[in-house]
């Protein structure tokens, strides 16, 4: 059963501002014949593309954490009751726009410690669980970045030493039915090893570097690559709300899938428009 969509605010909208923010429907910018890109908000989806039956959603939300994207069409450093309560809008609009039998793949970290200690991902599994979305499992990525290891709290010391977990989770939830038997003679690309190794889910792999993708918080191909097909079939619809630098679209592509990202930001919109179009021209000169 569909979410009811919570009516966004108006008051915290700038009619007169001539830069997208949170609240605008988001508008087509570009369109292959796999891949189209959306500029806007990804919590008012569903008045742009009504019921767009994603098959598989795969991103990774901002997380309150203070990043700099760029412009004040986002502020990542809301306090954190009404960052919470942004979620709760656009996971409702994911299972709006999601196929009865759609699933969602959500990357975001296990703690925050910005502000305080912050069980950022059981609030997620909560608040998607609360709009209607179904719990199937969790995955653990570990990045293998300690570099993240800076606060100790009492140092040897019991009076109050600081746990940290250097890895991200990425929460697997579905609409209405998880079981998707395959249709028409189609079946899945996943291999025997990859299937093997997949489905145990610590994953182990490094994350991607902002520097050399231009954007301050990409993920790997690797993650989305592996969840696709995992999740899905050859000429699905894959769908990233939170598009970025357009890594979910790539892998997408490159796995005959169709996609759809959305993104707030028009220069992240245009680093995914150019990667894109890169990775069409490749996959055209391959065949
Ligand atoms: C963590 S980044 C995603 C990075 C992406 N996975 C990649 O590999 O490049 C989150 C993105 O969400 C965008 N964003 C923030 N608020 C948004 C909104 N309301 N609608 C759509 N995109 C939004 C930010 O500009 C940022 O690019």
């Amino acid at each position: 059963m569909s979410a009811v969509l919570t009516p966004l605010p108006s008051d915290g909208r700038d009619e007169s501002a001539d830069r997208p923010q949170t609240g605008d429907v988001p508008t087509r910018l570009h369109a292959s014949a796999l891949s189209e890109v959306w500029l806007g908000d990804s919590a008012r989806l569903t008045e742009a593309v009504g019921d767009l039956g994603a098959n598989l959603i795969v991103t990774s939300p901002p997380y309150a954490l203070g990043v700099d994207y760029g412009q004040t069409s986002y502020a990542d450093d809301q306090p954190y009751a009404e960052y919470l309560r942004w979620v709760h809008r656009w996971a409702a609009t994911l299972l709006d726009v999601a196929a009865p039998d759609g699933r969602a793949c959500i990357n975001i970290p296990l703690d925050s410690n910005k502000g305080g200690k912050r069980a950022i991902y059981a609030d997620y599994l909560r608040i998607f669980q609360e709009v209607g979305w179904t719990y199937q499992t969790s995955i653990v990525w570990n990045e293998q970045n300690i570099s993240r290891r800076t606060a100790w709290g009492s140092w040897m010391s019991p009076s109050a030493p600081f746990v940290t977990a250097p890895v991200e989770m990425i929460a697997v939830f579905y609409k209405d039915t998880f079981r998707r038997p395959s249709r028409g003679g189609r079946r899945g690309d996943i291999t025997r090893d990859e299937f093997l190794a997949w489905t145990l889910g610590t994953w182990t792999f490094a994350g991607a570097n902002p520097r050399r993708v231009g954007h301050p918080a990409p993920f790997p191909e690797e993650l989305p690559r592996r969840l696709i097909k995992l999740y899905s079939y050859p000429e699905d619809l894959v769908l990233d709300p939170f598009v970025g630098s357009g890594t979910t679209l790539i892998a997408a592509m490159r796995l005959g899938r169709r996609s759809v990202g959305v993104e707030i930001n028009p220069q992240f919109c245009d680093l995914t428009v150019r990667n894109v179009t890169a990775a069409n021209a490749s996959l055209e000169a391959v065949s």
